[in-house]
Order: structure tokens, then C-alpha cells, then sequence
């Protein structure tokens, strides 16, 4: 149909988030609750106790997405929900939930791919937004350049050989005594108190002509500087001296630079090669939750601004994991048939 109602369900890592969406694209609700107090508490994700954190709160965080668009399930065309890449226990949680309303309400569901809804959600805001495009998918867990030549067509020209660059920002803040609830905001904003060329860390990969990356070379490179400069982690930065505080500080924007300069060598190289396989790609899309640094964002608009083209960042909160992504892919997939019949409206909840 025209006019579309999906809602949207994503538990894959540490966020239980919802999110009601029509087909022309307006958003009627979004609701993210987070579990990064747990996670600060234990210093990561432990999958037994976030699918715990999931559970407890995944009835409540659709009823709020249903009530805030001031809709009940019947007026709902499908449900979708992410059904990987993630924490199988946690993903379990969202489909079992979603394959409960579809059961109980007749609904289609559509299965999405994490990734591929941090990619597409950019054509939400940005209507110009058409295939094909470049997009980089930068998180906690991934660190992607994919060229979507069109739904459900992608061609990967590279992806990390070890860490993404997310976690090298929630280490290095860690070690800096940052708030870990919300690591790579903090690094972001004490970065903007440093020298970003006083600590000499070098570019990963540099003799690599490729588009794949690495950060666990930069986290080694970070925590020696850390040491050398006995900066103790265990020290929160609010009780640093003040010389601490600006050591501190220059070491996250040095890391920061190095960082955010791999990013733009990989996206340079990118954009020649999907030019050479795409040549009217006009659009890098940058998502995930890193692409909600404003560093980040300046930094990539320069190279593709050089390149003749142009920068797609959706905002900070549908960077990051959130509902709308899910709902979105699956109003793209749904309206190109995509999708699976409604699950047998008795079906026990361990058949999942
Ligand atoms: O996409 P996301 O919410 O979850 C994953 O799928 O991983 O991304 C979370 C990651 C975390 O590593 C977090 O520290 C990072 O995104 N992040 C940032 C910023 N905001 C979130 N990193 C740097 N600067 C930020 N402003
Ligand atoms: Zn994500």
C-alpha cells in the first residue's frame, strides 16, 4: 500500500528501543531506553545480563512507541524487527516480542539487518538520498564501507581486521577516566581542550592500499601514552589536577586526529573505487553511533566536498541504535514484497 504504519523493534546490543514510522517518512515515535548505567557498572556487555535488562523493559518500550504515535497494534500494517548482526540472546527478546503483536494482530513482519538499517535510515530526512550510494557504517561493533548499488544490493569495499573504531573511543576513554555511560560523547568534548598534534600516534594501516581498517594498533599506541604519562585510569577526570587534565586531554585529541584521519583515508580510496564501479554515486551516507561526531562529521565533509560530492549524516539520535532505522528498512523491504506472513497468532514463545 501508499501509506504505510510500521513499527519497529531493536534489541541487538545494549539498547531496548521502538519506534513507530510512516511510509512518507514521518516519524510518529521514537523511544530508546538504555542500559548504560548497567554497563558502566560492569565495564561491558555481559549478553545473559543485558538479555535480562532487554526482558524487563521491551513491553513497556513498545507500548510507549504505540501510545506516543497514539496508535494501538491494529492500526499497524507490519512489524519489523532486527534480526542480526548482535547478541543472539538479546535478539531473541525483540522477535520474540514482535512475532507476539503479529501473531495476536495478523501482522506481516519483516526481518532487518542492523547495519543495513543504520544505512538506510539516512533516507528518512534526505529524500534525494537514491541509489546507488557510499555509505560508512562506524559503531561500537562495526566499521563498514559499503556501496549500495540498491535495497537488498550490497557490495562491501572494506571492513575492519579487528576492532571498530567505536571501541577504540570507549577504550581510550575509559583510560582517561571519562564517564563510561557515555564514553565517546565525553572523548569528543575533551578533545576540544587538547593539542591534537602533541602525542605522535601514527596512522593504522598506512602501507595498506585498501579500504579495510584497524584500531587495536591505535588503542596499544594509546594506552603507552597513557602510562608514559602515568595518568591513572582509575582517577575519574573530575578529580584530576589540572596539568593531569590537560594531559589527559591532549592524548584524546591526538587519538581523535589518528582516529578520524584513518577514517578519511579509507573514504577517500573508497570513493575512487565505487566511482569506478558506480560512476553517479553523489551521496556518502555516514551513520552509526560515531557518526555522531561532530569532528567526524566535519572532517568527512571536507574529503567529500573535494570529491564533488556529498556528505549524508542523519542526526545524532538516529545515529546511534534507535527504532526508527528498523522501521524504516522494513517499510522499504514491505513495499517491495519483502517480508513474512503473520506467525500463528498461539505460537509459544520458545518456538523462537
Ligand atoms: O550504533 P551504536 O549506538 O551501537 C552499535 O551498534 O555499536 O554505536 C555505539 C558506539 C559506541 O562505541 C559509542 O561510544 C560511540 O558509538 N559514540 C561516539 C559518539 N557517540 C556515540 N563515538 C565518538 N563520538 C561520539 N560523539
Ligand atoms: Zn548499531
Amino acid at each position: 500500500g501508499n501509506d504505510l504504519v510500521v513499527l519497529g523493534i531493536e534489541t541487538s546490543c545494549d539498547d531496548t528501543a521502538a519506534a513507530v514510522v510512516r511510509s512518507d517518512g514521518e516519524i510518529l515515535s521514537q523511544v530508546v531506553s538504555s542500559q548504560a548505567d548497567l554497563l558502566a557498572r560492569y565495564g561491558g556487555v555481559a549478553p545473559k545480563m543485558a538479555e535480562e535488562a532487554h526482558s524487563q523493559v521491551i513491553d513497556q518500550v513498545v507500548q510507549q512507541a504505540l501510545d506516543e504515535a497514539n496508535l494501538t497494534e491494529i492500526d499497524l500494517s507490519a512489524v519489523a524487527v532486527t534480526i542480526g548482526p548482535g547478541l543472539s540472546l538479546c535478539l531473541r527478546v525483540g522477535v520474540q516480542k514482535a512475532r507476539k503483536i503479529a501473531g495476536s494482530f495478523n501482522l506481516p513482519i519483516v526481518g532487518v539487518h542492523h547495519m543495513e538499517g543504520h544505512a538506510l535510515v539516512a533516507r528518512v530526512l534526505e529524500k534525494e538520498l537514491q541509489f546507488p550510494f557510499l555509505t560508512l557504517l562506524i559503531s561500537g561493533g562495526h566499521n563498514l564501507l559499503v556501496l549500495a548499488r540498491d535495497l537488498g544490493q550490497y557490495l562491501q569495499l572494506g571492513t575492519t581486521i579487528d576492532d571498530a573504531i567505536g571501541e577504540a573511543y570507549d577504550k581510550t576513554a575509559r583510560w582517561l577516566g571519562l564517564d563510561m555511560r557515555r564514553g565517546g560523547p565525553a572523548l569528543e568534548e575533551l578533545a576540544r581542550e587538547g593539542n591534537a598534534d602533541s602525542v605522535k600516534f601514527s596512522v593504522p594501516m598506512k602501507q595498506h592500499k585498501d579500504c579495510n581498517f584497524s584500531y587495536a594498533g591505535l588503542k596499544t599506541q594509546v594506552r603507552i601514552a597513557i602510562a608514559s604519562k602515568s595518568i591513572d585510569p582509575e582517577t575519574p577526570i573530575s578529580s584530576a589536577s589540572c596539568k593531569d587534565r590537560s594531559a589527559r586531554a591532549d592524548i584524546a585529541a591526538s587519538f581523535q586526529r589518528v582516529a578520524v584521519l584513518h577514517l578519511e583515508e579509507r573514504c577517500e580510496r573508497a570513493i575512487e573505487w565505487a566511482l569506478k564501479i558506480e560512476p553517479n554515486i553523489k551521496f556518502l551516507v555516514v551513520s552509526g553511533g560515531v557518526a555522531s561526531n561532530q569532528y567526524v562529521r566535519t572532517r568527512l565533509d571536507h574529503i567529500v566536498k573535494e570529491k564533488g560530492m556529498q556528505l549524508v549524516c542523519p542526526p545524532p539520535s538516529l545515529c546511534t541504535d534507535n527504532g526508527v532505522m528498523i522501521a524504516w528498512t522494513g517499510i522499504e523491504h514491505f513495499r517491495k514484497g519483502r517480508f513474512d506472513p503473520p506467525p500463528p497468532a498461539d505460537e509459544p514463545e520458545d518456538a523462537v
